[in-house]
């Protein structure tokens, strides 16, 4: 069963941990007027998350489902949540819309442009487009205006079963984990291009409070400076020529 923490207030981080890459999978409800999924989960672990999303509304009043990116860890199992929730919209950016999530689920998806805004009762988001960050053409990040808490998707990804949430340092933990995947296959994590700081400081202008992280623990405290240190580490891992 995975276990759920809520991080900020109606915020559920609902995690499941693979042991076998020693990573945790972590996916976030609001629980609002209009409930919101952000992130479906590989589609091997719809059933445990469904599971777990029951224990806190019921699954067809879900409707919207984000996530960051055309990725099966982020939206993998999105035609299954659509089976349960037939009256949930897919909410993604416009391009992803367009390259990919139109054709994957067979109707529209709610293709927002940056600097979109919408709401699900108390809380209001704003999609902020971050091309190839964390990766992928399509990708961006969902803030959540009310408490400021940026959804981040694989942003500061740590491995282990690490606790829901921490106020001490995840860009250390990152930085390490990134440092390790990069003598194997998952090597070259992070596209670092020139748009990544640019990126980055758009995240930081957003000035969050709290960052719900897809692998590894939140972050409650200051993001700006979060964002600053995680853009050193990528210069540190990335930045540099490639060893193939
Ligand atoms: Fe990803
Ligand atoms: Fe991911």
């Amino acid at each position: 069963m995975a276990s759920v923490s809520e991080i900020a207030p109606d915020l559920y981080r609902i995690s499941v941990y693979a042991a076998g890459a020693n990573l945790q999978f972590n996916h976030f409800l609001v629980k609002d007027d209009e409930p919101l999924l952000f992130h479906t989960g590989l589609r091997g672990m719809f059933p445990e998350v469904r599971e777990a999303v029951a224990t806190l509304i019921e699954p067809s009043r879900l409707r919207s489902i984000s996530f960051s990116h055309f990725e099966s860890d982020e939206c993998g199992a999105l035609n299954e949540w659509l089976a349960v929730a037939p009256h949930a919209e897919v909410v993604c950016s416009d391009l992803g819309a367009m390259v990919s999530v139109n054709d994957f689920i067979g109707r529209p998806a709610r293709g927002l442009e940056d600097g979109a805004a919408f709401s699900t009762g108390k809380y209001r988001f704003r999609f902020c487009r971050t091309p190839h960050l964390p990766q992928g053409w399509d990708a961006g990040a969902l803030f959540e205006e009310t408490r400021q808490t940026l959804l981040c998707s694989d942003l500061f990804h740590q491995t282990g079963d690490v606790e829901p949430l921490t106020e001490s340092d995840v860009v250390g933990r990152s930085h390490q984990a990134m440092r390790e995947y990069q003598a194997g296959i998952l090597a070259e994590y992070v596209p670092y291009t020139p748009l990544t700081s640019q990126n980055l400081r758009k995240l930081a202008e957003l000035k969050p409070r709290t960052l719900a992280i897809m692998h590894g623990s939140s972050f409650k405290g200051d993001g700006v400076r979060a964002l600053q240190d995680l853009d050193a580490a990528f210069r540190d891992v990335f930045g540099r020529a490639g060893s193939t």
